[in-house]
């Protein structure tokens, strides 16, 4: 059955914890869908991962749509959340619709994905207003990287603290379904959580959020430019991937591939009339 946002509201007033993976294509989409994933985030993650830019200013409006319509497309039960990319909904409220709007048309997502506390909150009421399911994210807020200057745990000192917690009552107050907690100490996200009545997904954020995310190179070992400290390693898909790419590059030198089973076939009698 089509996980939707009611599904994981549920979740949290069971204690059900929340699955959460990023994806970006059709392939991936569906065999994360097959295993079971409750929500699957087309991130702008994507830059980095798929785009190899250095953070996510770069993504595009069109990028977010051609890859969140791939996902959409293999993801029979999972909620599929498209992330609103740097620019397309700070500029202003119109925007922020207009966007979202986008990538729900365009994109066909369950829902989308904002940075940002209470200075975003007039886009989440707007996209709201207008039938759109908006998921927060607050603390490591990779859009602001130039404003941190650099990846590193926020929340730390008690005004910082005190101001993600602020702010996550506030992204609830208007109207988004879940909150994503980047980076933040596994004490403050645990509080957070405790005091929201929506989930909370976190990523570096402790085993007392209701849901957790991880990209999914990094937790399969496919994505060696930075390893963040919250990354678990569930299998070592790179290394299995270069061998056989090397084992391929090796039977083409050696005239073993493609072997007899892989060719197609065609009478003699024909060949000999083509010389
Ligand atoms: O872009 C992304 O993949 C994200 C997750 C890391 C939460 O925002």
């Amino acid at each position: 059955m089509k996980n939707t946002v009611v599904t994981l509201q549920q979740m949290k007033e069971k204690g059900e914890k929340i699955s959460m993976l990023t994806a970006y294509d059709y392939s991936t989409a569906k065999l994360e869908d097959e295993a079971g994933v409750n929500t699957i985030l087309v991130g702008d993650s994507l830059g980095n991962v798929i785009l190899g830019y250095e953070d996510t200013i770069s993504v595009t409006m069109e990028d977010m749509i051609h890859h969140g319509a791939a996902v959409a497309r293999g993801a029979k039960n999972a909620l599929v959340i498209i992330d609103m990319p740097f620019m397309s909904y700070q500029t202003s409220v119109y925007d922020a619709v207009v966007n979202a709007g986008r990538l729900m048309k365009e994109g066909r997502a369950g829902a989308v994905k904002l940075e940002g506390g209470a200075e975003v909150c007039p886009q989440i009421r707007a996209i709201v207003n207008a039938g759109i399911p908006v998921c927060a994210h607050l603390g490591l807020t990779p859009q602001s990287i130039n404003a941190f200057g650099g990846f590193k745990v926020q929340g730390k000192s008690e005004a910082a603290a005190r101001k993600i917690l602020e702010d996550a009552k506030a992204v609830q107050e208007a109207g988004a379904f879940a909150l994503v907690l980047e980076a933040v100490p596994r004490k403050l996200a645990a509080l957070i959580t405790k005091d929201l009545s929506i989930p909370t997904i976190g990523i570096g954020a402790g085993k007392e959020c209701d849901g957790q995310v991880l990209v999914y190179q990094d937790l399969l070992g496919m994505f060696s430019d930075f390893t963040p400290k919250f990354v678990k390693r569930y299998a070592e898909i790179g290394d299995i991937m270069k061998n056989a790419f090397r084992l391929y590059i090796e039977e083409i030198q050696n005239g073993v591939f493609p072997g007899e089973e892989n060719e197609y076939k065609i009478d003699d009698t024909i060949i000999e009339k083509l010389y």
